[in-house]
C-alpha cells in the first residue's frame, strides 16, 4: 500500500464534479475579479465563525501583514511570537519594519504562557498561533495582552474550524488571519486568505489596504497594494465549505484512531487533544525521540510523513536570535505529522497504525 502524506487528487468524483460545474459557471458570467462569489464566500465565513467582518485577501502571508499594516505596527515597535511556526508569522513582522520577539513554546508548539517576559517598552502586539489546529488560551491571552495595552493579531491559518467555548478561532484578537491554501482544513485550489475583525474602522483599513489604498476606483486614500482574493478560487471555496462539516467529521474519525490505536505505546506522546473542540485536527503531530528512525522506517513502508517544522526560526538566517527555546526545539526534534485528511480510506490509517506499532512494539 502507498500513503502519501497528503494526495489531493484523491478528492471523490463528486466533488471534483462540483468543482468543475462551478468553474464552468463561473467562466460563463465572466467575473474573475469580485461579484457574488466572494461576497458568498465571505458571508459563508462570517456566518459560521460569528465574526463581525470577514475580509477576503490574496493568501494567508497577506492576511498577516494586512493586519499588521491596518494596526499600524511597523518601524520601532516590537511583535511578540512563538519561536515554532512557519515563517510567514516572522516574515510579515520583519516586512512591515517592526522587530520579531522570539519566545519558546509549550511542550505543543503553542506560545507558552509566560510570554508577558518578553515584553519591553517597544511592544506593540503579539501573533498567538494556533499551531497544528489547537487554540491558544485565547482567554487568558487576551486579559494579559490587554492589561499590558498590547494588539492581538491571532494566527489562524491552521485553525479553521476550531471554537474554543463556542467562540472561533480567529474572533478573540483584534485582526484574525486565515489561509486557506490547498492543504488546509478548507483549502482552495490555490491561493487564499482572510482577515477576520470586529471593529469598523479596522475592517475598513483592511479593505483598502488590500486594494490599492482605493475607496472608489482611482480614488486612492492610502499606500495599499493589491491582496483581492481570486474570484474562482472564492467560487471554490464555496464548494468546499459545504463539504466542510462532513469532511471535519471525517478527520476526529480518523484521528480517533490513531489515539486508540497508538496509545499502547509508551515511547510516543500522542496529541491527545485532537478530538477536543478547539482543535480542528489539522495535523496529527506525535513526538518521539526516534522520530528520524521512525519516519525512515515508514518511508520504507510506503508512508509519506512530514515535520512542521524542522527548524525553529530564531535559528533561521533572517531572523537569528539567541535564546534556549527549549520546547520548540523539543518539537522541531522529535514531532512527525501522520497522514490525516479526508481523502484517506479507514484501511489506510489502519495500515499506518500498524505499521508504527511494528516499529515500536516488534524491535523491527
Ligand atoms: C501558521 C501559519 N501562518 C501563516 C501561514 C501563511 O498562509 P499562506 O500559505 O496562505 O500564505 C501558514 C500557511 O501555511 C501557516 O501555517
Amino acid at each position: 500500500m502507498k500513503i502519501p502524506f497528503l494526495d489531493l487528487k484523491k478528492m471523490d468524483g463528486e466533488l471534483k464534479n462540483a468543482l468543475k460545474s462551478k468553474f464552468e459557471a463561473m467562466l460563463e458570467k465572466g467575473i474573475f475579479s469580485g461579484g457574488e462569489e466572494v461576497q458568498a464566500f465571505e458571508s459563508n465565513i462570517t456566518n459560521y465563525l460569528h465574526s463581525p467582518f470577514s475580509i477576503s485577501c490574496a493568501n494567508g502571508t497577506d492576511a498577516l501583514e494586512l493586519a499588521l499594516r491596518a494596526l499600524e505596527i511597523g518601524a520601532g515597535d516590537e511583535v511578540i511570537i512563538p519561536a515554532i511556526t512557519w515563517v510567514s508569522t516572522a516574515e510579515v513582522v520583519v516586512m512591515v519594519g517592526a522587530t520579531p520577539i522570539f519566545w519558546d513554546t509549550d511542550e505543543n508548539g503553542l506560545l507558552a504562557a509566560d510570554w508577558e517576559e518578553a515584553i519591553s517598552p517597544k511592544t506593540k502586539a503579539v501573533i498567538p498561533v494556533h499551531l497544528y489546529g489547537k487554540m491558544v488560551d485565547m482567554e487568558k491571552l487576551m486579559k494579559k495582552a490587554r492589561y499590558h495595552k498590547l494588539l492581538v493579531i491571532e494566527d489562524g491559518a491552521q485553525s479553521f474550524g476550531s471554537f474554543q467555548h463556542g467562540k472561533a478561532a480567529g474572533t478573540f484578537g483584534d485582526v484574525g488571519c486565515l489561509s486557506f491554501y490547498p492543504t488546509k482544513n478548507l483549502g482552495a485550489l490555490g491561493e487564499a486568505g482572510m482577515c477576520l475583525c470586529k471593529d469598523q474602522q479596522v475592517n475598513e483599513r483592511l479593505k483598502l489596504l488590500l486594494n490599492h489604498g482605493q475607496v472608489v476606483r482611482d480614488n486612492h486614500e492610502i499606500v495599499g497594494k493589491n491582496s483581492r482574493i481570486d474570484s474562482i478560487q472564492a467560487g471554490f471555496l464555496n464548494v468546499f465549505f459545504d463539504q466542510f462539516p462532513s469532511n471535519q467529521a471525517i478527520r476526529k474519525k480518523y484521528a480517533k484512531m490513531y489515539i486508540d490505536g497508538l496509545s499502547v505505546i509508551d515511547e510516543m506522546k500522542l496529541p491527545l487533544d485532537i478530538l477536543d473542540e478547539d482543535h480542528n485536527a489539522h495535523l496529527l503531530v506525535i513526538q518521539t525521540d526516534r522520530r528520524d528512525e521512525l519516519k525512515n522506517f515508514l518511508l520504507q513502508s510506503g508512508i509519506g510523513t512530514a515535520i512542521h517544522y524542522p527548524h525553529i526560526l530564531p535559528d533561521m538566517k533572517p531572523f537569528r536570535s539567541k535564546g534556549e527555546f527549549k520546547n520548540s526545539r523539543n518539537l522541531s526534534q522529535r514531532g512527525l505529522s501522520l497522514p490525516l485528511n479526508p481523502w484517506m480510506k479507514e484501511e489506510e490509517i489502519e495500515f499506518v497504525i500498524a505499521k508504527i506499532k511494528k516499529f515500536f512494539l516488534t524491535g523491527d
